[in-house]
């Protein structure tokens, strides 16, 4: 059956980076790959277009679609507008609207690339973490929200950290269920010595690992040593597990170890398996429309979209492949370019990962 994918470039360096995995989509499907691509308006592009940053109609082709891939929104243009129609809720009424509450962020080292990272290459080399956030939840979601003013008259801004159950369950096995196919060990990270919504966490998380999981090896860790603990040691993790927010934090800290944001994709899944793929980083207004920016997140991202959400890991292997073999031909793009490479634009980029497919 033909599968159905949503494309939504976005805004800065969105349409760039999408155009250079478009082509790889395009190359796919003439080689057979049964899928039919359809584009959708969403963040700052989406507001100027229509006044809001998630258009009714693309929330309803996303709902259709068997996987959607996302470039990057917002950007300083749309930085004074109220938050209600900022180019980020676009996003987020996305990750809500398909319920996509499981996100993965894997954090790997190319060998070819160790000179990038501002770590000495004995202590990222051969790093390989995927760090499962929560991504529908917590202090992202809760209600109540806002700005308040008091009887004092002063104003006072507030939000709401909340995790049910349920909500912790699923992502705990969402977790789980990844270690298994790895290295067989979760750690969940809280705040459980001050909040008590990740006290229950870590209690949840301890349940349904010792009822399901017997075979995973299960830690705990507070937030603010796992952070340190990721810059000290981080091939300490296999999977790491945690709330929304943490999980914000802590993934763009695990990017920076792999040298280059530009680098990494990421795979968020609601229950159905359905999933919304985009590159890890923003959408770079700096040098948004140079053509510079680093493609590969994003093509990395169609290869998760083929294996998580399409059902073709074969495929997703050989792209995998193909990213690899450019990086051994020394092919890079600026946030990545070193002595002795051969420096190459977003197109280019894309155009050297055609040839190795
Ligand atoms: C991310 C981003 C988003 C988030 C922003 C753009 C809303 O930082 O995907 O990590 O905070 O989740
Ligand atoms: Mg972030």
């Amino acid at each position: 059956m033909t599968k159905r994918v949503l494309i939504l470039p976005g805004d800065g360096i969105g349409p760039e980076i999408v155009a250079e995995a478009v082509k790889v989509l395009d190359r796919l499907a003439g080689e057979g790959l049964d899928i039919e691509l359809d584009e959708g308006l969403v963040g700052g592009s989406a507001y100027d277009a229509t006044g809001t940053p998630l258009p009714e109609s693309t929330l309803q082709m996303a709902r259709e679609a068997d996987a959607v891939l996302l470039g990057a929104v917002g950007g300083p243009k749309w930085e004074p507008l109220d938050i209600a129609v900022r180019p980020e809720k676009g996003l987020l009424g996305l990750r809500a609207g398909l319920g996509l509450f499981s996100n993965l962020r894997p954090a790997i080292l190319y060998p070819q690339l160790a000179n990038a990272s501002s770590l000495r290459a004995e202590i990222v080399a051969g790093l390989d973490i995927m760090i499962v956030r929560e991504l529908t939840g917590g202090i992202y979601f809760g209600q109540p929200r806002g700005v308040r003013t008091l009887e004092t008259g002063e104003r006072q801004g507030f939000n709401t950290l909340v995790y049910a159950e349920h909500e912790i369950e699923r992502i705990v096995r969402s977790a789980c269920d990844i270690a298994m196919k790895r290295g067989r060990r979760v750690c969940s990270v809280d705040k459980a010595n001050v909040l008590e919504c990740t006290e229950l966490w870590r209690e949840v998380a301890t349940r349904v690992v010792k009822q399901e999981y017997p075979e995973i090896e299960l830690s705990h860790m507070y937030v603010d040593n796992a952070a340190m603990q990721l810059i000290k040691w981080p091939k300490q993790f296999d999977v790491i597990v945690t709330t929304n927010m943490f999980g914000d934090i802590l993934s763009d800290a695990a990017a920076m170890l792999t040298g280059s944001i530009g680098m990494l994709p990421s795979a968020s899944l609601n229950a159905k398996g359905q999933g919304m793929y985009e590159p890890i980083h923003g959408s770079a207004p700096d040098i948004a429309g140079k053509g510079v920016a680093n493609p590969l997140a994003t093509i990395l991202s169609v290869s998760m979209m083929l294996r998580y959400s399409l059902d073709e890991a074969a495929t997703a292997d050989r792209i995998d492949a193909a990213v690899v073999e450019v990086l051994d031909q020394g092919v890079r793009t600026p946030d990545i370019m070193s002595d002795g490479m051969t420096e190459v634009d977003c197109a280019g980029m894309g155009d050297a990962v055609l040839a190795a497919l």
